[in-house]
């Protein structure tokens, strides 16, 4: 089942958990967190204290993207707030076995974050350790950005690289996602779509979440 993710990145700040409310009556499977520290991302965004608040409000998984460097420091703060799954970037863990095992010792879903640039083969030894691979389809920071194209072909190498391998692991998808490049993500090989701008900058985020459950519904069929 592919599974969708509204990132509360492109919600009005000033009522996030109306946005929490919205996605979860709409059908979402996760809700997207993203933590920026202005080091490794030039934007500063969420703490814990705000995933602790919206554990309160929802019983979606919350799915935390730590754009930070020295992710090790936290993990923890994160886990203990209530997030359900943690997702580190490649690009900035430097002990990169030690901080997943971190976030599974929390039992939480650990996952690998890869931007846009970054080769696949960086994962080549923790693969298996992972509940999820997150890759960037547009520069961390920001969302209502344009999606990479040169992504699309990363996706089913790394789909055909996990098959290969007798693995099933989930693969993420976030940056630029909308409804008129869902259907070609789940060909490539995405499991779960993170979508900011084209739910939350629409008027109707309710109908825009709606829609793509539909349609991830009909082009996830095998
Ligand atoms: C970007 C974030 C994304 C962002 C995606 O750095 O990681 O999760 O919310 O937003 P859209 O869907 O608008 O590209
Ligand atoms: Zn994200």
């Amino acid at each position: 089942m592919i599974q969708i993710a509204p990132s509360i990145l492109s919600a009005d700040f000033s009522k996030i958990s109306d946005a929490v409310k919205i996605a979860e009556e709409s059908g979402a499977d996760l809700i997207h967190v993203d933590v920026m520290d202005g080091h490794f991302v030039p934007n500063l965004t969420f703490g814990p204290q705000l995933v602790a608040s919206l554990r309160k409000k929802t019983s979606l998984p919350l799915d935390v993207h730590l754009m930070v460097d020295n992710p090790r420091s936290f993990i923890p703060l994160f886990a203990k707030a209530g997030a359900d799954w943690i997702s580190i970037h490649v690009e900035a863990s430097v002990h990169l076995h030690k901080d997943i095992t971190l976030i599974k010792e929390y039992d939480k879903k650990a996952g690998l974050a890869l931007n846009p640039a970054t080769p696949l083969p960086l994962m080549n030894e923790i693969l298996e350790e992972l509940d999820f691979v997150l890759l960037m389809t547009v520069n961390p920071g920001w969302g209502g950005q344009e999606f990479i194209q040169s992504c699309h072909s990363k996706i089913s190498q790394l789909r055909s690289w996990i098959r290969e391998q007798k693995l099933e692991i989930p693969i993420q998808i976030d940056g630029g996602v909308s409804l008129s490049n869902m259907e070609e993500l789940i060909k490539d090989g995405a499991d779960i779509l993170v979508v900011g701008s084209a739910v939350f900058g629409e008027k109707n985020p309710r109908e825009a979440i709606t829609k793509m459950k539909k349609l991830a519904e009909k082009t996830g069929q095998p």
